[in-house]
């Protein structure tokens, strides 16, 4: 055993090893020996590791965790840890109704107070669908115990016809031709189910992937980590090395605020725009450095990430899924080629102990198909825009995803490059979508720009994936993919829409979308990164005063709760009060 090891005394040997108070100590211990512990286990000097298991029946994206589980305590007590299994409340973003996104925070503030509360030294994140890895990384980042993030992995490649069918791209384009009558509803499930062959999350360079190359981006997993394949066998030898190293990141006590620094974050920025990642990724790393005491704004993302170009050829960017991606080296291939070019802070530490630099050390990519070099990427500049004007302080649009067809379009109206003038078409969330966008009354055609709001934190609750809309039938039977759209909530992370979204702030709490109308004109001017409604300022100012915030229904206290506690998607829609609260286990909890 290494020198660290000598006389370390643990967090958990104050509940099970207490001689000041005998009496709660044998009640901690009774009762966790009468399971498969024994007193000599818990009274020993050695770590006690919590696993935080976000797989369940009803989280079919992170259900392989539940077989990893073994390897995973495996590792732990190979390293001479004793592990512990609990339960995080489900996060499946294709199960949750009114959305999985109203859950991130509920699921974080769970973990808090089971890292907090119960006697645990250190904890494996079990990560995955979308939002479950944001919600780890939240707690863990409160709480500052040791941390390890294990992602389940991306499911196999899914097939359909000969052509690679990934999650949520084939939904959408699958969405067009049942509009465009080329194929029947059958045909419709038929497709969409050949892109999930096999347990494992989006496989895609949607959320999940893209948050779990996040957290590897940070520093707060094993290098190499994200990329693997669900039901590879690399997974489970990542589960077994995360057991084991956890272990060994209590007796060196590196703990998230080692790890979550403004460097890491910046690696994240940058990483995010060459792999072409998802739209929510922004909100959670902010929730993510919020939490973690870190100062990240919603600007950093264009400010760090805009030029850096698309390296990672996998849909909906580009045309690869998961096992290609992992074959061709996964994220540290890509931080090794962003490395190479000078853009990735080197000396961010890591949850391996050794830097980020030193964890990159002859990685770099094995397929340029999928993952190019820095000098002949896919496209230039594939980070985010950030926009604002008159109709909200910030918004967000992903270039990586912009089409020359889109591009000719919409964003160079007469020649001009970056601008476009359109008439603005306003739908109240998803159902007036759904029961309008046909309507022939609202003669929309190509120089129309579809706006959605209340969808948002507050509106929805939870900020929904609806961004992303449609056009009408007779516009797609032109063969015109996208309108330019814009809205208050978010969109899946698998879409290839170039939407403008999470407006911040939101139409319901008085932002800016509030007051648009159907039929006014609006300017997109992607030069000085602006979108305003054309309305004259005593027209504006006329409809803000007369506006009367409308009444929001909650179904559950959960939603009345997290109403009043949410802030805006720019803010990461975390609890507000929730990040005054940092580094919580540095005091105990009363006995
Ligand atoms: Fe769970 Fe995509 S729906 S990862
Ligand atoms: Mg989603």
């Amino acid at each position: 055993m290494s020198d660290t090891r000598a006389n370390k005394r643990f967090r958990s040997q104050e509940w099970f090893d207490n001689p000041n108070n005998p009496g709660m100590t044998a009640l901690y211990i009774e009762r966790y020996q009468n399971q498969e512990f024994t007193r000599e286990e818990l009274q020993s000097e050695r770590p006690i590791i919590g696993i935080a298991q976000t797989g369940s029946d009803l989280s079919p994206c992170n259900k392989i965790h539940v077989f990893l589980m073994d390897r995973i305590k495996a590792g732990i007590r190979a390293a001479g840890g004793i592990p512990m299994e609990f339960p995080v409340h489900p996060i499946q973003e294709t199960g949750k109704r009114p959305t999985a996104a109203l859950d991130r925070n509920l699921a974080y503030l769970g973990l808090v107070e089971v890292l907090h509360g119960y006697p645990l030294d250190g904890v494996v994140l079990t990560t995955g669908c979308d939002k479950t890895t944001p919600a780890m990384l939240m707690g863990a980042a409160t709480v500052d115990i040791p941390a390890l993030a294990l992602n389940g992995g991306p499911m196999l490649d899914g097939w359909w016809q000969g052509k690679r069918a990934g999650s949520g791209t084939i939904v959408w384009e699958s969405r067009r031709l049942l509009s465009e009558g080329k194929i029947d509803y059958d045909e419709f499930m038929s497709r969409v189910c050949a892109s999930a062959p096999s347990l494992g999350h989006c496989n895609t360079m949607g959320t999940a992937s893209t948050m779990n190359a996040m957290a590897e981006a940070l520093g707060m997993t094993l290098t190499g980590n994200s990329a693997i394949p669900a039901p590879f066998r690399e997974r489970m030898a990542m589960a077994y090395e995360t057991g084991k190293r956890i272990v060994e990141m209590v007796y060196e006590d590196l703990k998230p605020s080692d790890i979550l620094t403004r460097e890491s974050f910046e690696n994240a920025i940058v990483v995010n725009a060459a792999i072409g990642g998802s739209t929510n990724a922004p909100p959670h790393l902010q929730a993510i450095a919020r939490h973690a005491g870190i100062e990240l704004d919603v600007t950093d993302w264009q400010e760090i990430g805009f030029e850096i170009p698309l390296l990672v050829n996998m849909q909906p960017a580009g045309e690869y899924l998961g096992e290609g991606f992992f074959r061709a080296g996964g994220v540290p291939a890509v931080m090794g080629e962003l490395m190479k070019a000078g853009k990735i802070r080197k000396g961010a530490m890591t949850a391996t102990g050794k830097s980020m630099g030193d964890n990159l050390e002859g990685w770099l990519s094995v397929d340029q198909d999928v993952i190019r070099p820095y000098d002949n990427p896919l496209r230039p500049n594939s980070g985010f825009l950030v926009l604002h004007g008159n109709l909200f302080d910030s918004a967000l649009m992903k270039t990586s995803v912009i089409s020359q067809d889109f591009h000719d379009r919409f964003l160079s109206d007469k020649g001009h490059e970056g601008i476009h003038t359109a008439r603005a078409i306003v739908f109240e969330g998803p159902e007036d979508y759904h029961s309008r966008i046909n309507d022939g009354e609202l003669q929309i055609d190509e120089r129309c720009m579809l706006f959605i709001r209340g969808v948002g934190c507050v509106g929805y609750p939870g900020s929904a994936e609806v961004v992303n809309m449609q056009p009408p039938d007779s516009i797609l039977k032109q063969g015109i993919k996208h309108l330019p759209t814009v809205g208050d909530g978010r969109q899946s992370g698998t879409s290839e829409s170039p939407s403008i979204l999470n407006a911040s702030p939101e139409s319901v709490v008085g932002g800016g979308l509030a007051y648009l109308q159907t039929g006014d004109m609006v300017r997109l001017d992607l030069n000085e990164g602006t979108l305003n409604a054309l309305v004259p300022d005593e027209e504006w100012a006329a409809r803000k005063a007369a506006w009367v915030a409308p009444v929001l229904e909650n179904q559950t206290p959960w939603e009345e709760i997290y109403r009043m506690t949410v802030g805006q998607l720019a803010q990461g829609g975390c609890i507000e009060l929730a990040t005054k609260y940092q580094r919580v286990a540095n005091k105990l909890p009363r006995d």
